[in-house]
């Protein structure tokens, strides 16, 4: 619990030990935190709960911060567990208190708990008059889910924003300006790069919608991670400028390799590519030894991927596999593309690597390289002049 200001307080949970969320998929390497508003104006707000397996937790420790039967409003912004698992056991206790949400958050409030609450439903525009200040609702569909929704509060210039603008990142300080700024940024950027990738058209129209407001907005509290209280508006704009297709000056090269020869393949495309053009990025992976949502991070800041696997079972290697089958949801706009591969019998990868990254809407430059057997001094060159032929489509005056 902290005191925001004399009317707010921070009433979630900081989940320091959590490393996986959304069952496997999401790596929280620095944990995270589910931020659950209380806000006592004349009357009283409560804006989103915790995960579920703090839910008894967080209704204890409520009660130490405000009498429950004095909660006038609970505001549910998005139905997803980690923010709406608290509610089956607060509702307990309070049973009649109206839930603010959307009608998609009906729908799937009611589809997580089987349970009929004293739901109200909200739209863009709706207020809910707290006294000195009011709730004003802004529907955010597939900011990250069809039900989501944030809220301004008009007494503080508060803009509750649910998981947009958030961090998978546990910290005892809980406002930007007190955090490491490198870290918060590296989990910011992961956050938009693993989440709202294809949301990203509209994540501009809903900024830009709430920008035209042309409120002020002196702090935004998300639901995970640190409050923005520090030019707040700042991840607004950052998050403009992820959202128009970003990229830095980067080339990511991916391999999945099983005795070498892909990771052989690789390094020499890398020599390649750095020959070219020394002022590029070039990172790489192997894909099997790499945390999936970093890959993803860096794949979102580059120009051009290329991704190669040896050849098994007439098909490509599993972690690749995934790492495509990610890649492809997460339907990236404006990267260029090419795959590779070795192998030593029937050799489908690099044709299968071509046809996977298109699938997974990259623009693919050339057909895909393939390597029999482990690479000798003839296959490395060809390797190597791959990547001097990738990069000077990619940088064609240097
Ligand atoms: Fe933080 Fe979409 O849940």
């Amino acid at each position: 619990m902290f005191k925001i200001n004399e009317r707010i307080t921070w009433v979630g949970k900081i989940d320091w030990e959590l490393k996986k969320f959304h069952g496997e998929e999401y790596s929280t390497n620095r944990g995270s935190s589910y931020n659950s508003y209380l806000i006592q104006d004349e009357k009283t707000a409560l804006i989103d709960t915790v995960w579920q397996p703090f839910g008894k937790e967080f209704v204890d420790n409520l009660k130490k911060t405000v009498d429950l039967k004095k909660i006038d409003y609970v505001i549910a912004n998005h139905a997803e567990v980690d923010h709406s698992g608290g509610l089956p056991e607060l509702l307990k206790i309070i049973p009649d208190v109206p839930v603010y949400c959307t009608s998609n958050g009906i729908k799937s409030l009611k589809g997580h708990y089987h349970r009929d609450w004293n739901f109200v439903t909200v739209k863009t525009g709706d207020t809910l008059d707290l006294g000195k200040g009011k709730l004003i609702f802004i529907e955010a569909p597939m900011l990250h889910w069809p039900d989501s929704m944030f809220e301004y509060y008009t007494e503080d210039k508060i803009l509750f924003s649910n998981d947009a603008f958030g961090q998978h990142y546990a910290s005892e300080f809980m406002y930007n300006d007190l955090v490491d700024q490198a870290e918060l940024w590296q989990e910011a950027l992961k956050y938009y790069a693993n989440i709202l990738t294809p949301f990203s058209p509209l994540v501009t129209k809903k900024i830009n919608e709430v920008i035209g407001f042309n409120v002020p907005v002196d702090m935004i509290c998300p639901a995970h991670g640190v409050i923005w209280r520090n030019n707040p508006l700042q991840i607004a704009t950052q998050y403009l400028t992820w959202a128009d297709d970003y990229q830095e000056h980067q080339v990511t090269i991916l391999y999945d390799t099983m005795w070498n020869a892909t990771k052989k393949m690789a390094e020499a495309i890398a020599a390649g590519v750095i020959s070219n053009d020394p002022t590029l990025s070039v990172k790489l992976f192997n894909v099997s030894k790499s945390d999936h949502n970093d890959v993803i991070t860096e794949v979102f800041k580059s120009k051009l991927v290329i991704a190669g696997s040896s050849t098994i079972n007439r098909g490509i290697l599993s972690d690749m596999a995934s790492l495509i089958e990610t890649m492809k949801g997460l339907r990236f706009k404006n990267k260029k593309a090419a795959g590779f591969g070795s192998y030593g019998w029937s050799g489908e990868s690099p044709k299968l690597m071509t046809q996977k990254l298109k699938d997974c809407g990259f623009d693919v430059m050339e057909e895909g390289l393939g390597v029999l057997w482990n690479p000798d001094d003839e296959a490395l060159k060809a390797c190597r002049s791959f990547g001097v032929k990738l990069a000077k489509k990619l940088s064609p005056s240097i």
